[in-house]
């Protein structure tokens, strides 16, 4: 079976054996409360059983819905924030043409769009705009159903596709997620009678991508869940065990190990601008995890090689605190190769007839080695192609690894009580009804 794989061997100049196996008793207790469900936020854990427990009746559900939308629109603009959006955009982009957004979205091929995950007013003006001709649904999707961000651009997009289509017609291409039964957006989705589909009470948003949260969007854009999940179904038996045949286990096991030794950032390296968005729903699940009780690894992001050319200084020779993990996709999806050129102006000649691939493998092997030289420990994942089924087992292994890790540092991996702090203060200066004392408060702060 092809499957991901993690190398530590370029972590040991900086951590030994020893150190990382010495965690393994926290390790194994870790991944104990995440199995059996002992640990703080232990109403949290339904994202571990979720790949084998899918039913197939719910997959139907989410293609049945897919394909309608894709039927009658050439966009879909999917809404929500944090965890209600990232893993979908993760996904799509990974497995998309480069240039989709760029070609013109048609009916059986729409566009997925985001919105909702900024209060850009620029954003929403051009968006709306971009949508004025267009054939467009909405999936709305908000766990809690109260969140501002989402709730702001769902109240101008529903208005639009209501002035566009009639009340009636917009009704049916609005498709919401959401809590079974809490939250504005449920209340919302009942009166209009809007197709819906539930978030799990034991599901938290940054552990929902492979809910109808990220499956939904991910189908519109044309790709197979049915793949997704079996991947990922793939990984939650391989992560099952307490011991380093486990991929899981053993990265959670090496960053603690380095995050011991003072390697207090891990960056996430990608050699594949694809996988941008990937790292963007990493740095969500890791940070919003493990950033608690001021401890926690930072998690970072860079996309080589154009970011050798900004970040890598400071990577080479900056502060020693940092630690990377590369994701090195094996296989391309197409073939490009360097065309000879007689003058030879370019100097370019001597990788004529090589993949395009084989140039971007060099400048990944030759930075890995420079930033091992330089004091930068990494951990290699390799990823054998990017296709749903391995980003299915791509993701399950962080997030397993991630209530892993989180367990081994002792705090709670599964609330964000950080989250609430700019919300109150925003609702303060908002003069939000409930928050009058907040108000009174912030303003005299402010005098
Ligand atoms: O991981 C989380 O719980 C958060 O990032 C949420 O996903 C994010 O705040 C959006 O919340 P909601 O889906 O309730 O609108």
């Amino acid at each position: 079976m092809k499957t991901i794989n993690v190398d530590i061997k370029d972590v040991l100049s900086t951590v030994s054996r020893e150190d990382i196996n010495r965690l393994d008793g926290k390790a194994t207790e870790a991944l104990d409360k995440v199995l059996n469900a002992t640990g703080a936020g232990n109403d949290f854990l339904g994202w571990v059983n979720l790949p084998t427990e899918t039913t197939e009746a719910l997959l139907d559900d989410i293609i049945a819905c897919a394909d309608q939308l894709r039927a009658t629109c050439d966009t879909v603009v999917a809404i929500g924030i944090g965890g209600s959006y990232l893993g979908a955009k993760a996904v799509i982009e990974a497995l998309s043409d480069s240039f989709a957004a760029y070609r013109s979205g048609v009916q059986g091929e729409p566009k997925v769009l985001f919105a909702g995950q900024n209060i850009g007013e620029d954003y929403m003006f051009e968006l709306q705009d971009y949508l004025k001709d267009k054939r467009f649904g909405i999936i709305v999707i908000s766990k809690s159903g109260t969140t501002t961000e989402p709730a702001i651009a769902f109240r101008l997009l529903k208005e639009q596709l209501e002035r566009q289509l009639g009340v009636d017609e917009a009704r049916k291409r609005i498709v919401a997620i959401t809590d079974a039964q809490r939250g504005a957006l449920r209340s919302l989705a009942t009166e209009e009678g809007y197709k819906t589909f539930v978030i799990a009470d034991n599901v938290g948003g940054r552990f929902s991508v492979l809910t109808p949260v990220g499956l939904l969007p991910i189908a519109v854009a044309g790709f197979d869940i049915r793949a997704l999940i079996d991947g990922a179904a793939e990984m939650e038996k391989a992560t099952a065990e307490a011991n380093e045949q486990n991929p899981a286990f053993l990265y959670a096991c090496t960053r603690n190990a380095l995050y011991n030794a003072g390697k207090k950032i891990e960056i996430l390296v990608n050699y594949n601008p694809k996988l941008h968005f990937f790292a963007e729903w990493w740095k969500q699940l890791y940070g919003e995890s493990e950033g608690k009780d001021h401890k926690g690894i930072f998690p970072a992001a860079v996309d080589n090689s154009t970011d050798l050319h900004s970040m890598g200084q400071w990577i080479q020779d900056g502060e020693r605190t940092i630690f990377e993990t590369v994701i090195s996709v094996l296989e391309q999806k197409h073939e490009k190769l360097i065309p000879s050129d007689e003058a030879n102006l370019d100097g370019l000649n001597y990788i004529a007839g090589k993949h395009i691939d084989e140039v971007n493998k060099m400048a990944e092997l030759g930075t890995r080695i420079a930033h091992v030289d330089g004091g930068v420990p990494n951990l290699l994942i390799t990823l054998p192609a990017l296709r749903e089924k391995y980003l299915g087992q791509l993701i399950y292994f962080f997030e397993k690894a991630c209530g892993i890790s989180g367990y081994m540092i002792d705090v709670n991996p599964f609330n964000q009580p950080g989250v609430e702090a700019y919300k109150r203060n925003m609702f303060a200066l908002l003069a939000k009804p409930g928050y009058e004392k907040e108000t009174e408060a912030i303003q005299a702060r402010l005098k």
